[in-house]
């Protein structure tokens, strides 16, 4: 079905992915050759640094026709507190990169999908954030992951090509919880009290839900919709309410007490009593904004496939995350 489908895409593919080593990139890569993509080239940093368009270009002779037809920024720096302290790792991940990358796209003549983050705007307020509205970024993070968008824009304008960029928040896996159900589900084993903030707010997002809808985006033929006037940046948000991270958190906690139960794993008093000791805490901090409610109608731009609720894909990751301790817990017996 899927090559019916993505027939145009499948015909053109040839996606070159930089950061191909990172979650997203691994994720994109992976979902692309699911769905029969050819010629994608999931470049890790070693093999091209994406703030040194030379060596990006290097990789022309990987492709049929010596240039990819699309190329990803799934490079950045993504470490969120680091980026306070390393300015020139923070620089060089989220403005250099995205600016080599969209050079490279340039020099190709190839549309470019570069990935950017909730963290550009200000957090404050409640409203719903659509991506026309003014971003502000307070931390260093969300700074330089909007100065790597302008640069982006700047040269994709320069050279009349075609840029797509899509804000995401709260991304994790749902084949294995990494990101924030881990941390959450892993602190409840330990023991250890948790604590969690109760005025952040947003909708988190699975690797596996951005990749897809990006991979479909891409072998629909988006090009044509790109020549359409569809806006330059768009947010990426699965269907559901917003939540707090403190909200996040129990829900998190009370399936994995529910599903250990089921399991008779003896796990369940872990997360049960995590429950019970979790305290929330209002915490105004500039480089994690309150605000991250960002809007997604615009994704309808694209006929191309999404997700389903974060509610649903959570559970998954919870799930996945405790399979394999059910396991060993199993041969123990
Ligand atoms: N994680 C989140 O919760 C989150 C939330 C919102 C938005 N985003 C955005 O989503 C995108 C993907 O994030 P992610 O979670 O997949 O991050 P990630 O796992 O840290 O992956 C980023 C990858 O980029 C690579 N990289 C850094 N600088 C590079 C360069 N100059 N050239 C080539 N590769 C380079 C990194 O390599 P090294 O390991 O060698 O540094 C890493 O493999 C980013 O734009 C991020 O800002 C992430």
């Amino acid at each position: 079905m899927a090559q019916g489908l993505f027939r145009e895409g499948l015909r053109m593919s040839g996606i070159l992915i930089l950061g191909g080593a990172g979650r997203l990139g691994r994720e994109l890569d992976k979902t692309l050759h699911q769905l029969g993509a050819r010629n994608v080239v999931a470049a890790s940093r070693a093999e091209a640094d994406a703030a040194d368009p030379a060596s990006v270009l290097k990789l022309s002779n990987r492709f049929p026709g010596g240039r990819p037809n699309w190329v990803v920024c799934a490079a950045a720096w993504s470490d969120v507190p680091r980026a306070e302290v390393d300015k020139t790792g923070a620089f060089r991940g989220n403005v250099l990169a995205p600016r080599g990358a969209a050079l490279a796209a340039a020099h190709w003549d190839a549309p470019l999908l570069h990935y950017s983050s909730d963290y550009v705007f200000s957090g404050g307020g409640r409203r719903l954030l659509h991506s026309d509205l003014r971003p502000k970024p307070q931390g260093a993070y969300g700074r330089t992951k909007l100065d790597g968008e302008r640069e982006v824009l700047r040269i994709t304008r320069k050279a009349l090509g075609k840029a797509l960029i899509v804000r995401a928040g709260w991304l994790y896996s749902e084949a294995t919880g990494e990101g924030f159900p881990k941390k959450v589900l892993e602190r409840a084993l330990s023991g250890k009290p948790i604590t969690m903030r109760t005025n952040q707010f947003g909708r988190p997002s699975s690797y596996e839900s951005l990749a897809f809808w990006s991979a479909s985006m891409m072998l629909g033929g988006a090009e044509s919709s790109l020549e359409k006037g569809v806006p330059e940046v768009l947010h990426f948000a699965p269907p559901g309410e917003t939540v707090s991270r403190y909200a996040l958190a129990k829900r998190i906690l009370s399936r994995a007490a529910e599903v250990s139960e089921k399991q008779g794993s003896g796990l369940d008093i872990f997360f049960t009593n995590a429950l019970i000791g979790m305290k929330g805490f209002r915490a105004h901090q500039k480089s994690q904004p309150e605000n991250c409610r960002l809007s997604c109608e615009q994704l309808a731009f694209f006929n191309a496939s999404y997700c389903y609720s974060w509610q649903e894909s959570v559970d998954k990751s919870v799930d996945n995350f405790l399979l394999p301790r059910f396991a060993i817990g199993e041969t123990q017996d």
